[in-house]
């Protein structure tokens, strides 16, 4: 796919077919993920690919967090991307993916490098996201399941020198949204010319 096609492609995708991934692919987009920039090249990112019985406890407790911080939302409100129960049912199975991919950051004393390390596995993320899109999977950057981080990190046994940076499951789509409206897309106040 041609790489401006494979950005204006990309959504956040909730909804899979059951179909197995080839470890071959899975592979392809975590080379992706590790050829991002990263600050001073220390490339301070690691992934879990997580599926079987794991998978289905994470999403579990996915779930019982959209039940909760979805309590006051009406079935249809404006402010969400779906209605609430679909919401609670994506995240119950993670859309039905059969895997799910964790990012996780090195940790670090110093807030800069804290920082550049964060921006630097969310660059290996978005990387994913965009190979993942280009070999006609698809995925969701998600933080939401990081509201329970404890739980998470008893599931996957991750270690405190290690972030959490950002979970997406990965699969074939089964619903391809329609593009979500940008805020400013002809980009006359987001951008400022400077001379
Ligand atoms: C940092 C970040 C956190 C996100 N967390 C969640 C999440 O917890 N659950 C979810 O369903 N989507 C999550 N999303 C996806 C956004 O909702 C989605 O990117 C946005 O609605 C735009 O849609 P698009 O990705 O299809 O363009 C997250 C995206 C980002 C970048």
């Amino acid at each position: 796919m041609e790489f401006f096609d494979v950005i204006n492609k990309r959504r956040s995708i909730r909804k899979f077919k059951p179909d197995p991934i080839h470890k071959e692919n899975i592979l392809k987009i975590l080379n992706a993920a590790n050829w991002a920039p990263s600050a001073l090249n220390l490339q301070p990112w690691e992934f879990l690919v997580v599926s079987g019985e794991k998978k289905n406890k994470l999403g579990s407790n996915y779930g019982k967090i959209v039940d909760n911080y979805t309590k006051d939302w009406a079935e249809a409100p404006d402010k969400a991307f779906m209605p609430r129960s679909e919401f609670i049912q994506f995240a119950n199975i993670y859309g039905g993916a059969p895997v799910i991919i964790i990012v996780l950051a090195e940790t670090h004393d110093d807030p800069n490098y804290q920082k550049a390390f964060l921006e630097s596995a969310s660059a290996a993320m978005e990387n994913m996201l965009l190979a993942a899109t280009a070999l006609g999977l698809g995925g969701c950057w998600m933080t939401g399941p990081l509201a329970d981080e404890k739980y998470l990190r008893k599931v996957l046994s991750i270690p405190d020198d290690r972030e959490v940076v950002a979970i997406s499951p990965i699969g074939y789509p089964a619903v391809i949204p329609e593009p979500r409206p940008r805020l400013d897309p002809d980009l006359t106040r987001k951008v400022k010319w400077l001379e």
